[in-house]
């Protein structure tokens, strides 16, 4: 099984409640390594190039104000099968579906204030990785 890394993002919802450490004992506890991590507030056109891929559905406004709304820490994750593995930690987009004991079940407010982002792919975690990070700032 592969080593692999994938782009995490705690969102302004998670930040609001001081959630970051809490989320990040979780990440850590799961195996996963925390590589490179930053704190910054995302503008509309930044969250707009990152969410492209959503841009013809009905919530992409919506979801782009929410993401610009506040802090988020951008995280890249490491670890065996890291982009599954951080998917299951996560939980369903929507928190009401999300497993026991996952991210968004036991943090989310909403679908769409759902505390935590993570790469669907190996290809969208390198795109979303090189997005945020220079290879130089990961340090495995
Ligand atoms: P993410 O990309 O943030 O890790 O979430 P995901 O793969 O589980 O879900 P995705 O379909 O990629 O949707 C991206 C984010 O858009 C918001 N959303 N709102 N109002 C709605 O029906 C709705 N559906 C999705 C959520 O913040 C979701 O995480
Ligand atoms: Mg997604």
């Amino acid at each position: 099984m592969a080593t692999q890394r994938t782009l995490s993002i705690i969102k302004p919802d998670a930040t609001r409640r001081n959630l970051t450490g809490e989320i990040n004992a979780r990440i850590e506890k799961s195996g996963l390594r925390i590589v490179a991590q930053k704190r910054t507030v995302l503008s509309r056109a930044q969250v707009e190039s990152f969410y492209a891929a959503h841009k013809d559905r009905s919530f992409f406004p919506e979801l782009c104000a929410f993401m610009a709304s506040g802090p988020v820490v951008i995280q890249v994750l490491e670890g065996v099968e890291a982009v599954k593995k951080y998917r299951a930690l996560m939980g369903a987009t929507n928190p009401s579906q999300a497993d026991q004991g996952t991210l968004r079940r036991d943090f989310a407010e909403s679908i769409e204030a759902n505390s935590v982002h993570g790469s669907d792919s190996e290809d969208s975690a390198q795109e979303e990785i090189a997005f945020f990070f220079a290879a130089m700032d990961i340090v495995g």
